[in-house]
């Protein structure tokens, strides 16, 4: 999908550019026996690959669900190749999912969505009210100072687009954390915050969770991505550490 950012300098943007990389990488830290036979929501799935990558890392029952046919028909052509039979693809939009009376997910993957909704927290609401333990947002940002959402008109035709025009970028993680917590996920961690080659915009990955303990195995690996205390405490303690160093 789209196009290489040769505009990262860390090439971390290359690093998740697959789903299957992203989804091997980020369950990888959270789960490392992988998904155990979870189960897994992939709101607007465009083409399955990430529901493809679930699967590989042993997801069970997987919804995948895109408002346009154009990927659907993708996602389902990719389930029947790859045999997946605990998959289902359905053509929807995220306000239709209340209505489908679906069973709720272990793991739900909210990727490119967020910033293409008209209300972009009713939308994340409606995935997390269906989500059990762990729901992995991806979004564009357009950071700002000042937390909030910023009107981002777009396209309801363009095939990676939204559906309803009215659309909103959130400003960062600060905004993230807020509307998770909203939403009943409280726990948050900052997988990933990169460069992104439109313009000044960013792209952020954050995972989040109803109990903290799902990030066990994540914070013993990636304990600065804890949030601003764990940051400021390893601060504090490499200043006291370079402090002691010197000479009296
Ligand atoms: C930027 S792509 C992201 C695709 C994929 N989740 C990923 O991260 O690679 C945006 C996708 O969202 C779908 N989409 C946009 N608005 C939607 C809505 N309200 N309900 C369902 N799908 C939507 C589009 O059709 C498109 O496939």
């Amino acid at each position: 999908m789209g196009v290489r950012n040769s505009s990262d300098p860390d090439k971390i943007f290359d690093q998740h550019y697959s789903p299957e990389q992203m989804m091997r990488m980020l369950i990888g830290q959270i789960y490392p026996e992988g998904m155990e036979g979870r189960s897994f929501l992939d709101c607007a799935c465009n083409s399955g690959g990430h529901s493809l990558a679930a699967a590989q890392m042993g997801a069970g029952r997987t919804f995948a669900f895109d408002a346009r046919t154009h990927w659907t028909d993708q996602a389902e052509f990719l389930a029947r190749q790859a045999g997946l039979t605990d998959m289902s693809v359905r053509c929807c939009e995220l306000k239709d999912l209340p209505s489908l009376g679906l069973e709720p997910f272990d793991v739900t993957l909210f990727a490119g969505i967020f910033y293409h909704l008209p209300d972009p927290m009713a939308g994340l609401k409606i995935a997390a009210d269906l989500t059990k333990e762990l729901l992995i947002v991806n979004t564009a940002v357009l950071p700002s100072r000042r937390p909030g959402l910023v009107l981002n008109c777009e396209s309801d035709t363009a095939v990676l687009s939204g559906v309803d025009r009215l659309a909103w970028l959130p400003t960062g993680p600060a905004v993230m954390r807020e509307v998770l917590a909203w939403c009943g996920f409280p726990h948050m961690r900052v997988d990933l915050y990169w460069n992104y080659p439109k313009g000044n915009w960013k792209r952020l990955q954050v995972v989040a969770a109803r109990d903290p303990k799902i990030f066990a195995a994540f914070d013993r690996l990636r304990p600065a991505a804890g949030g601003w205390k764990e940051r400021l405490r390893i601060r504090a303690h490499m200043a006291m550490s370079r402090l002691r160093r010197q000479p009296a």
